[in-house]
């Protein structure tokens, strides 16, 4: 996601069962991809340069991105088969990075910016940006996977989060009502309409919830380059006056939390956690504006998706 700088800080709203706090692990090697597979242009040096995309498709382009967006949608179904106690946040990284080449895709996390990995893994109290490394995952975990594939000349961006195990109730009820908030940001779309209703959606529900929303990282406009100029606020911005036109292609990705919303960078330069180190979950698609609303494009050809198959657990 996008990076803003603002603050906000609101108390916690319950008693959270106290976890030790995740700790950084080992890093694998770097992961190779073989020659054949076409790459992004920041692949090389890890540079995507400034944002000259525009912020509609071409036909083509949104036909691509449907079938771009499918596959990642399959690729973070299958990841979400492999949550259990005793995984490695690596294990998944591999299994995410053979099955991105295996579709003849790209993974557009390995090496954007520098990022080390091909698929971010976010536990507990991270909020996004983990890096897959050697820390299994502990019964009573939520980890949130966030894979993004580069296939056809676009990405298709996608997470969702998924519990281990045994997860005690509070954390149930962030999980649920994270997804749910996602729901409520895609009905909020219309062709023409504000970007900041979206905002107003989700916001609306988290504070129903006594859940803070993230304000440092929002969702972004997405096609052709991993992050365009499009940015998708998941609090009520008023003052943004931007509306989204027909064709317009972009994520939502609401970062609910437990507790205060504020965010510190480990000194990883990307592991985002909160602030008070209470736990933290995501659900995020990537959509076109379409002429009744939001079309989502990382389903699968069954209309599936993990972000649905988790709230249906948790209904
Ligand atoms: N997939 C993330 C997003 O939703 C971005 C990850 S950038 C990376 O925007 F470099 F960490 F992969
Ligand atoms: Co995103
Ligand atoms: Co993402």
């Amino acid at each position: 996601m996008a990076k803003r700088k603002r603050k906000q800080t609101r108390p916690a709203v319950g008693v959270e069962p106290s976890y030790p706090p995740v700790q950084a692990g080992l890093l694998s090697p770097m992961r190779r991809v073989p020659a054949e597979i076409p790459r992004p242009p920041y692949a090389l040096h890890g540079d995507p340069g400034p944002s000259v995309s525009s912020l509609t498709r071409t036909p083509d382009e949104l036909a691509a991105m449907r079938r771009t967006g499918q596959d990642a949608a399959e690729i973070l179904l299958m990841a979400g088969t492999l949550v259990k106690p005793g995984i490695t946040t690596d294990e998944i990284d591999r299994a995410v990075h053979e099955a991105s080449i295996a579709k003849g895709g790209y993974p557009s996390p390995l090496n954007y910016r520098g990022f080390p990995k091909s698929v971010c893994t976010s536990v507990n109290e991270v909020i996004c940006h983990g890096i897959p490394d050697s820390r299994p995952l502990a019964d009573g975990d939520i980890i949130n996977i966030d894979v993004t594939l580069w296939k056809d000349g676009v990405h298709g961006d996608t997470s969702a989060t998924f519990l281990v195990g045994d997860v005690d109730d509070l954390s149930l009820t962030l999980v649920r009502e994270t997804a749910r908030s996602l729901d409520l940001g895609i009905a909020a779309v219309t062709p023409g309409g504000l970007v900041s209703d979206i905002g107003k959606a989700i916001e609306g529900h988290a504070v129903k919830h006594r859940l803070g929303v993230v304000r440092e990282f929002i969702g972004h406009g997405v096609g052709t380059e991993f992050h365009s100029n499009l940015q998708i606020p998941h609090y009520h911005e008023r003052r943004l006056a931007t509306r989204l036109e027909l064709g317009t292609s972009f994520t939502i990705e609401p970062m609910l939390t437990l507790g205060a919303p504020d965010a510190v960078v480990w000194d990883d330069d990307w592991t985002a956690s909160t602030i008070d180190g209470t736990r933290t979950a995501q659900f995020e698609h990537t959509l076109v504006v379409s002429e009744s609303g939001a079309e989502r494009l990382t389903m699968t050809a069954a209309g599936e998706c993990a972000h649905d198959l988790v709230a249906a657990a948790l209904a």
